[in-house]
């Protein structure tokens, strides 16, 4: 939850004389070793405003990894729900030369994006603390404090990042987020339009003509965001978006080829990224680089090479899956650190992991599968993590 800014706050650490107590506060450790002393040596030089110095100065440090730049002013929710900068690069680059409203801007992470790659761009929002953060974070957006169910901007495209319920839990129903999805659709019908939303969000209960597109971020998926038709390209109604914090970027869509051969397991197997199976994409993955699938109803992928940059399982044996036989082959490998991936079969890997129990030097990985009605074991030797 963390501290309660007002705008009195956000007004003296947007000042001159804030900045320099920020730069001030930085300097300290604030660490639970030296927390107390730091807290009293800061109380006795800025009084009132220690709590809002030492709370922005350790949302910052947080907000590193994931937001560009260093003076952010942020809320500890709002950078929870703040997009990271790398997603929302991505994001402002389909918009490039359009005019973008931002009609849930909170504190500006989308705006900081959007300002690069757009002529004119409006953020708006119902809490005037937020919007008074984003004015100071991105002083070249436009900003107005707005219900983001009446429209207040024409001839603009509309990007939307509704807000989980207070309380953290996971929004699955669109009805739920605030303002509510269905709500908004309804309010911007027939404009052009992005809105992000949970991963996990029903979008098949929504019933959307636009393009879905699932995020990655790292390996693990962050986001999807509904695309209305005049933003989607021609014909994609799925997308996949697959990036990585070295400068990683690949894009999937249902638009690509995704003929297969249909062959037995190759040198190696994959486990698609988790944005190109939650799109329903790994048929076009696939088929891009040269692979087929374990079993069409499997999203392992199989093939003799590995697409750069991603992880892959260099096959070793391959046997009818039970304990005993699988046990046998891995100590026959002299097997040690075992990783177990499992779809499609109905086997807990950790528990599995421990029955196993194998004392040996070599790490291998154990691919559990079902190819045709048939449950599948491939004990494999993993690449090392790629960087991406
Ligand atoms: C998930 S946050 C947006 C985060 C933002 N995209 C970013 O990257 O920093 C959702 C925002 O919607 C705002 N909000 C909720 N209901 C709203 C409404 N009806 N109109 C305008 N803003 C609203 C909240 O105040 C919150 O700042």
């Amino acid at each position: 939850m963390g501290y309660t800014f007002t705008l009195d706050d956000v007004r003296a650490l947007s000042s001159p004389e804030g900045a320099a107590a920020l730069a001030e506060v930085d300097t300290l450790e604030l660490s639970t070793r030296t927390h107390l002393a730091d807290i009293g040596g800061v109380r006795a030089r800025f009084g009132a405003a220690t709590a809002a110095l030492v709370e922005t100065v350790l949302l910052r440090r947080k907000a590193v990894a994931k937001l560009r730049g260093a003076g952010w002013l942020l809320t500890d929710d709002a950078l929870q729900q703040a997009t990271p900068t790398l997603v929302a690069a991505v994001r402002a680059r389909r918009l490039t030369g359009r005019r973008v409203h931002d009609v849930t801007c909170s504190i500006g992470a989308e705006l900081d994006a959007l300002v690069a790659e757009c002529p004119v761009v409006i953020g708006s929002d119902l809490d005037p603390v937020r919007l008074a953060m984003a004015q100071r974070n991105v002083p070249a957006a436009h900003l107005l404090r707005a219900d983001a169910l009446m429209p207040t901007t024409r001839d603009t495209v509309i990007l939307a990042d509704p807000a989980r319920r207070a309380g953290g839990r996971r929004q699955h129903r669109p009805e739920d987020l605030m303002p509510p999805l269905p709500d908004l659709l309804t309010a911007y019908a027939g404009r052009d339009i992005a809105v992000k939303s949970a991963p996990g969000l029903d979008f098949d209960a929504l019933g959307w003509a636009g393009e879905v597109e699932l995020v990655s971020l790292d390996g693990g998926v962050r986001e999807a965001c509904l695309w209305s038709p005049g933003l989607s390209g021609d014909g994609v109604t799925r997308r996949a978006t697959v990036l990585g914090s070295g400068g990683f970027a690949e894009e999937y869509t249902d638009a690509e080829p995704d003929e297969l051969p249909e062959k037995p397991v190759g040198q190696w197997i994959i486990d698609p990224d988790g944005a190109i199976v939650r799109a329903g994409l790994v048929r076009h993955y696939a088929a891009r680089h040269g692979l087929w699938q374990l079993d069409p109803r499997i999203a392992y992928v199989t093939g003799d090479q590995v697409p750069a940059g991603t992880r892959g399982h260099r096959v070793l044996e391959e046997l009818k899956y039970s304990e005993k036989a699988l046990r046998q082959v891995l100590s026959g490998l002299d097997c040690g650190a075992l990783e177990i991936l499992v779809r499609g079969v109905d086997v807990d890997p950790d528990m599995l992991r421990r029955k196993l129990k194998q004392r040996g030097s070599r790490s291998l990985s154990v691919v559990l599968t079902r190819v045709g009605r048939t449950p599948t074991a491939f004990v494999c030797e993993p690449t090392l993590g790629f960087s991406k």
